[in-house]
């Protein structure tokens, strides 16, 4: 029948003649009776013929905030200032939800979503009639999932996010939200504070509407998105209740319906100059180790070359300049306050350490014009000048050797006394060497970390493995391992961590991490024993198992003959697809299958 609904082709008969791409949809010039079916149930809600055929824009309003996403869950409000935005510029907006990622409470873990709400999104944005997207994004694996979806597809996109949440405060100590957890757990193992007391200081890194106050994942890849170009400039750092926060959803509509006059597509702005950018950006804000597998994500979508070695030659010998937890003191309002990320920028450009200064954003002009407008910041203690910065040579070290092909280290966290414990030697201050006491998982490390019997001491490096993509699955941020409660009690504050999940972007440890390949997946940690000593090397950016080559061979045969490497079963059928699916960490963690399917919406 004519009215089937399957029916979407579009050959030279049919195809209208504006250029807009709902028009397919709504205002088909040969078969006026599919666009009667397709208009008649988007009239039911009150929206007119006239509006639906007169060639208006339709807007997307991908909204991932609900009660079950609390750090996004603003976006509820701020779709309405979207949408009178969209509406003043004289266009159509269609709001909907996409898949929930909660960070904080989805089991396992956050991570197995990113790649199931990217492909929802891709679903719902081609089989619908849209000819932009406003992309609401905050909460960790939001933004990502987002972007990965708008390369894909390649309609005008803009991102919005929600908006880091007021600073907390105990007493007038200020409180991160998520890094308050990981200090808040070594008092609590040291015995120095009670569950009671725990529970208390970990939710006053809670206190109003938005997503981490810190630079954790969230932060940092909103920060992320408006270095690309894909945001508003001046828009992601801006705390949720602010009243700029509606101001800027507002002109987010607004911008996205002149992007669609204008087919300002993700390809004209994730370009690889763009991401080289936020490399550099990424360093500067001292932001999360999931940035590499988020941005090397979207990069493999838009068919940009991008790899973990970029990210160490492009991105290490920049400095630190924001003094933002967990690298430094102060939190996201006064960040917004001290000028934002343009003002990072402009700190960049002014030292010419900006590697592309004229790539393009959302709004049509370049990165460096809206910095330049904004100027530097006038709060040195939040952001710092390139020449007196926080630290330097801040960004990630690209880590390789017979453990692994590919890992990263955040150097921006490593502390005064991790230096003087682990890299003080004088013939040889960039290397050491450690025993090893392995963690099949975070539950066994929860269940084994206090027993004397583990041997852990000052001197140990502490492994986790079996958390990678395939072996948790999604990848669990649990690399960040505290020592046992007696050596935190004798100050021990930091021992090294090796593994192959993830740490938590709020986390001050300097790990080593997303390391590829997996247990799992036929790496050299499924066959490390308790006492192998590790040789990390960061000059040579080198971590190997002193054990020698027919020895390790030996314990895979002998792995092999016992079963292998043993991961939990899948829960649901989502975990068994992820695992069938899905690459490691260092290729961005994507659907490997999906990779091909670039710039669909212009074929
Ligand atoms: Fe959602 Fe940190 S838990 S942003
Ligand atoms: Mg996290």
């Amino acid at each position: 029948s004519t009215l089937s609904v399957a029916d979407n082709s579009l050959d030279a008969a049919t195809k209208p003649k504006s250029t807009l791409r709902s028009a397919r949809w709504l205002n088909q010039e040969g078969n006026k009776a599919m666009s009667a079916l397709y208009m008649d149930r988007y009239l039911n809600f009150g929206l007119t013929r006239e509006e639906l055929m007169s060639n208006k824009p339709i807007i997307g309003i991908a909204n991932s905030g609900s009660d079950l996403a609390p750090c996004n869950r603003y976006h509820l409000e701020l779709a309405k200032r979207v949408r009178e935005g969209i509406r003043s510029a004289g266009a159509i907006a269609i709001e909907f939800p996409t898949h929930p990622i909660q960070e904080s409470s989805r089991r396992p873990t956050a991570t197995l979503d990113r790649n199931l709400s990217y492909l929802t999104l891709v679903e719902m944005l081609y089989a619908y009639p849209f000819d932009g997207v406003v992309l609401m994004t905050g909460c960790d694996k939001t933004t990502p999932a987002c972007l990965m979806a708008a390369a894909t597809m390649n309609i005008p996109a803009i991102v919005l996010n929600v908006g880091p949440m007021l600073n907390g405060y105990m007493g007038k100590n200020l409180i991160g939200s998520g890094t308050i957890l990981w200090k808040a757990r070594e008092l609590h193992a040291a015995g120095e504070i009670d569950d009671e007391a725990l529970v208390e200081m970990v939710t006053r890194g809670t206190p109003s509407a938005g997503h981490c106050n810190t630079m954790g994942t969230a932060s940092t890849m909103n920060a992320l998105a408006e270095a690309l170009g894909m945001a508003l400039p001046g828009s992601a750092t801006i705390p949720a209740p602010y009243r700029e926060r509606q101001q800027v959803a507002y002109k987010t509509g607004t911008q996205i319906v002149e992007m669609v006059y204008a087919d300002r597509k993700p390809s004209d702005i994730m370009t690889r100059e763009a991401f080289e950018n936020a490399i550099v950006v990424n360093t500067a804000i001292g932001g999360s180790t999931n940035a590499p597998i988020h941005l090397n994500a979207v990069a493999k979508h838009m068919g940009v070359p991008l790899t973990n070695d970029d990210w160490d030659k492009i991105g290490y010998e920049h400095p630190l300049l924001l003094n933002v937890q967990p690298a430094g003191d102060f939190l996201c309002e006064e960040y917004y306050r001290a000028g934002g990320l343009p003002a990072v920028v402009a700190e960049l450009l002014e030292a010419k350490a900006l590697p592309h200064p004229d790539a393009l954003t959302v709004s049509g002009h370049s990165l460096a014009h809206h910095a330049r407008a904004e100027g530097m910041s006038w709060d040195r203690r939040v952001i710092l000048p390139y020449g007196k910065p926080m630290k330097q040579n801040a960004g990630f070290l690209h880590m390789k050797g017979n453990l692994f092909a590919s890992a990263i280290m955040k150097t921006s966290v490593i502390s005064p006394a991790f230096q003087a414990e682990f890299l003080s030697n004088p013939d040889d201050p960039n290397a050491f060497e450690c025993k090893a006491v392995v963690f099949d998982g975070p539950e066994d490390y929860n269940a084994r970390i206090e027993d004397p019997a583990t041997g852990v001491d000052s001197r140990t490096i502490l492994v986790m493995r079996g958390a990678g993509p395939l072996g948790y699955p999604g990848a669990a941020e649990v690399v960040n391992m505290h020592a046992p409660g007696r050596l935190l009690k004798q100050g021990v504050q930091a021992l090294p961590c090796i593994g192959d999940g993830r740490q938590s972007g709020t986390s001050g440890s300097p790990s080593i991490l997303n390391a590829s390949p997996e247990a799992a997946a036929g790496g050299n940690l499924a066959v490390l024993r308790d006492g192998d000593v590790l040789r990390v090397d960061l000059n040579k950016r080198i971590v190997n198992i002193l054990v020698s080559d027919e020895e390790l061979k030996k314990r895979w045969e002998e792995l092999e003959k016992s079963g292998g490497f043993i991961v939990p079963e899948s829960q649901t059928p989502w975990q068994e697809i992820f695992r069938r699916e899905t690459g490691q960490l260092s290729e961005g963690m994507v659907i490997e299958s999906a990779v091909k399917y670039q710039r669909i919406a212009q074929k």
